[in-house]
């Protein structure tokens, strides 16, 4: 018997392949745009416990151009002193006209201290931004563990709400770790943005529990992350949080052979340093004494110090008596950001300046150390 109509067939279609997966928000998201001047809070929201998120616009208008998992440095004026810190912008480039920060209260901390008691809709402070390079945008990929340890939950939470808004097409998986279901950040809006979207999972895992809590428990490790995210390899990881919870990860991400080039991390335990804590100096005024250093002109201040080698210019000026604006003194946060006229120097930074101003002439005094004399524009 034949077919009462001829038939056709047609081979499927060859697969199209992406070799390397676009930017996020490529062609949507406008490209990063510095931002520096005043900021005038809208809202102060009580997250947790210990926990705000605080909303600011720019005094006289304008918007935000920036990649999520980038941060700002924040200025007030405390007691009389300014105080200048970094923090995470929670908000997602998508919403440019209110930029968030999500802020964990610091034993101490003035600054966090500040922002949970004292600020109020209305008060300005001063901001710029946005700084990083730890961002989902910086390293595309089809699909991304987000890691993070208490507070380290803020590039995750912008990074989900960018990828949220431009619908991206995307394999997420968050993994957020954290002492009790109480210190649990913004859980109800992530878990409803995984139960709208496919492609998004969200695991919160606890320490500290009663019998009501039914999800993991447990500190990170090997057999946990394996447990959790049996498809790591592949995925893009991203990891912040403190130190020790860190380090825990990265350990579990080796342990399970995770290919070294898709691990990324970032710190945000700076934000409430006291300013030269983290001084990466040893105490090098020998050196100087026996006459083993480098001479730094201050071009426009008119002083001259003497470096020592290995000694940041940041330190020597410290050392010698001069104030110098400075807040993580690690190389992350760009307060300190100068112009060198002339001299070379060894810079470790930890993306507190951007490569074009490096080719422009800048550096950060704080993680530079002289390769011979400097002249500085201070
Ligand atoms: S003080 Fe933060 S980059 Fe130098």
């Amino acid at each position: 018997m034949t077919e009462p109509w001829p038939v056709e067939v047609v081979a499927p279609p060859a697969p199209t392949l992406y070799a390397v997966p676009s930017p996020l928000g490529a062609g949507v998201l406008p490209e990063e745009r510095p931002f520096e001047g005043e900021m005038r809070c809208r809202r102060v929201r009580r997250v947790t416990h210990d926990v705000v998120e605080v909303s600011l616009e720019p005094v006289g208008g304008g918007s935000f151009a920036f990649a999520p998992g980038q941060y700002l440095t924040l200025r007030a004026s405390i007691e009389g002193e300014p105080v200048e810190r970094c923090y995470t912008i929670s908000s997602p480039p998508t919403r440019p006209h209110l930029l968030t920060i999500t802020v964990k209260r610091v034993p101490d901390g003035p600054m966090s201290g500040w922002l949970h008691d004292r600020l109020a809709v209305g008060d300005r402070l001063w901001a710029s931004g946005p700084m990083g390079g730890f961002s989902v945008r910086e390293h595309p990929a089809s699909s991304y563990l987000l890691l993070s340890g208490g507070s380290g939950i803020t590039p995750t939470l912008s990074t989900l709400r960018t990828l949220t808004d431009l619908a991206e097409p995307l394999d997420v998986v968050v993994v957020h770790h954290t002492r009790s279901p109480a210190d649990l950040i913004e859980r109800a809006e992530l878990d409803a943005i995984a139960g709208s979207r496919d492609g998004v999972r969200v695991v919160w895992v606890v320490d500290e529990a009663d019998d009501s809590w039914t999800g993991p428990r447990g500190l990170m490790s090997a057999a946990q992350l394996d447990d959790l995210v049996p498809d790591l390899h592949g995925r893009e990881v991203f990891c912040c949080g403190p130190a020790g919870y860190m380090g825990a990860a990265r350990s579990a991400f080796d342990e399970l052979g995770g290919e070294q080039t898709r691990w990324h991390q970032e710190s945000f335990s700076i934000a409430d340093l006291p300013a030269g804590e983290a001084s990466p100096t040893a105490s090098p005024a020998a050196e100087r004494a026996a006459g083993a250093a480098y001479r730094v002109r201050l071009q426009r201040s008119g002083r001259d110090l003497d470096c020592a080698p290995g000694e940041t210019v940041l330190a020597a000026a410290k050392a010698a008596g001069v104030r110098m604006p400075s807040s993580c003194t690690q190389g992350l946060c760009g307060t300190c950001k100068s112009t060198l006229v002339s001299g070379e120097v060894d810079m470790n930074h930890a993306g507190g300046i951007r490569p074009r101003e490096i080719a422009a002439g800048k550096f950060l005094p704080c993680c530079s150390t002289p390769l011979g004399d400097l002249v500085v524009d201070i």
